[in-house]
This record gives structure tokens, C-alpha cells and sequence, in this order.
């Protein structure tokens, strides 16, 4: 079943500068928006080993490192790098337009089933 985009403004883009994360609340979701040098994306803010702000992490390249037990994500695509985090996190197609972040919330890229350290996938930001 095909489900149409449900595009929800996230922030301005100029929220999140280069090499930084915000958290952003949409209703239930907590997220975390990355800058990674002008492409933008989001993924769950809470790590899925515990329940540290990701936001709070270290940013090194693609990777976040939890603040509280040092476990990384692959921020393109929310799999879990190192140990001990191993369950990857849920991240959303976002899309850079006017000068805003917007994600989708019906295209989230389920990842979570990616629950091995070093798997990739791709959630990248579009000019639309
Ligand atoms: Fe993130 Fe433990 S809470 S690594």
C-alpha cells in the first residue's frame, strides 16, 4: 500500500548549523535534526539503548556518540555502529525547501529492523 508524503515543518534550516544537532518535538515524536555539512536529517532523539538525548551527542562525521555509555549511530541512516548500542534508529525523509527542514512523516525509514552494527541505509534530504 502506497502512502501519500505528510510533510511537517521540522525548523528553519538556519536552526542547525553545520557540524550541530537540535532536538525538535513534534507531538509524540522527540527528534534530532543533524547538519552534516548542508544536508540535513532526522532521526529519533532518544537512543535506543537508553534513554539519552542524542541531540546532547558528539557529532564526528556521519556518527553521533551517545552521551551517556558512548554507544554511535550512522546519522544518514540510523543504524547502530558501535557497541552498546545495537537497535537502530527510526529516521524520517526530510526535505530542504525554502529555506525550512520538513519531514515526512508517512516515509520514516524503518530501519529499526537493521538492528546489525554497521548496516546502512539511506535517508537523505531533497531540494523539492
Ligand atoms: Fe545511549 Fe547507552 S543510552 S549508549
Amino acid at each position: 500500500m502506497m502512502l501519500l508524503s505528510e510533510l511537517r515543518l521540522l525548523c528553519d534550516a538556519s536552526d542547525v548549523p553545520p557540524g550541530t544537532a537540535r532536538k525538535i518535538v513534534i507531538g509524540r515524536l522527540v527528534l534530532a535534526a543533524f547538519n552534516l555539512g548542508g544536508e540535513f536529517y532526522v532521526t529519533d532523539d532518544t537512543c535506543t539503548h537508553g534513554f539519552a538525548s542524542l541531540s546532547e551527542g558528539t557529532i564526528d562525521g556521519n556518527i553521533i556518540e551517545c552521551p551517556w555509555h558512548g554507544g554511535t549511530f550512522d546519522i544518514r541512516s540510523g543504524a547502530p555502529v558501535d557497541h552498546p548500542c545495537t537497535v537502530a534508529l527510526n529516521t524520517y525523509r526530510t526535505v530542504l525547501k525554502d529555506g525550512a527542514v520538513w519531514i515526512d512523516l508517512n516515509a520514516t525509514a524503518g530501519n529499526r529492523m537493521s538492528s546489525q552494527p554497521g548496516e546502512s541505509q539511506t535517508c537523505r534530504t531533497s531540494n523539492k
